[in-house]
């Protein structure tokens, strides 16, 4: 049976509940999500637990981070469901605020990371980090919890909340979740409900490809023959390529040649769903 959870929805309630736990000498985790619920955001509740004495999961499908003509409309929505699962997954509260406590009437702030947003994602969805940088800054100087986890599926959103959160000094670490698959490969993603079932047959390639393509450039091989072959192999599949690219894990600079470290990031379009995942060079298996 599923397990309660109580919901918050206004950052007043949000606070006073933090401020409870905090006076009592007890730290606080925060696992912000958009709902969708799977199994990678219930492993990043789990590793929030282990992190910290409470952990709050919050729910907001955030309008700043979606172009125009991408899928906030269709974006998957399921409060109860949602709620059960993060409930199952060990959080102690949940805050799932609307879209006025999060944008009142005349709000006028934008935060913007310069670098590390351009390339990538960033190319293809030019508003999209702003967005993401903003509604995050937000949730968490309206909770302050200590540590925030985020999921390395988005590994460049994970970079620029790192970057975002030194740069405004806000006291919050923040802690990348290992990707979770699916026992064939392919990295879960709220996305993957779109997939039809030839679509999700092919799916699992973006992973195998860029596992190949890692082993390769770990055993020596140069980077650019061999994301050369990569790309080609994932469009002879019905992948159609946004970006496949190598980069310095940490700086996201771009690299060439022969490399021992680097992360192989990749964005594909299966039909109308972009699918996004990332590996390390060398590789983790
Ligand atoms: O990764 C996500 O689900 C979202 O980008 C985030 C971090 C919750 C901000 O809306």
């Amino acid at each position: 049976m599923a397990t309660q959870i109580e919901i918050v929805r206004t950052v007043a309630d949000l606070r006073t509940r933090v401020r409870t736990w905090q006076r009592e000498g007890e730290n606080i985790a925060m696992v912000p999500t958009m709902g969708a619920i799977h199994k990678g955001h219930m492993s990043l509740v789990r590793q929030a637990k282990q992190l910290a004495d409470h952990t709050i999961a919050s729910i907001f499908v955030n309008p700043l981070q979606f172009g125009p003509g991408e899928d906030f409309e269709a974006y998957p929505r399921g409060e109860a469901r949602d709620a059960a699962l993060l409930a199952d997954a060990g959080a102690d509260l949940l805050f799932v605020p609307d879209g006025r406590e999060m944008y009142p009437e005349g709000f006028a702030t934008t935060v913007h990371v310069a670098g590390l947003t351009e390339g990538l994602c960033g190319a293809s969805r030019p508003d999209h980090f702003d967005g993401v940088a903003t509604v995050v800054a937000k949730l968490l100087l309206q909770c302050l919890p200590d540590i925030a986890v985020f999921g390395e599926k988005d590994y460049q959103q994970l970079l620029v909340i790192k970057r975002m959160v030194r740069d405004l000094n806000i006291p919050v670490e923040i802690v990348g979740g290992a990707i979770v698959r699916e026992p064939d490969g392919l990295a879960l993603s709220s996305r993957n409900t779109y997939l039809s079932s030839d679509e999700r047959e092919t799916a699992p390639l973006l992973h195998t490809t860029l596992q190949q393509a890692a082993h390769e450039v770990a055993s020596g091989l140069a980077l650019e023959p061999t994301l050369e072959s990569a790309h080609a192999a994932l469009e002879a599949a019905g992948f159609r390529v946004d970006y496949l690219e190598a980069r310095d894990p940490v700086t996201l600079v771009p690299l060439s040649g022969n490399v021992s470290s680097a992360r192989i990031l990749v964005a594909a379009f299966l039909g109308k769903t972009r699918l996004i995942d990332n590996v390390t060079v060398p590789p983790q298996s």
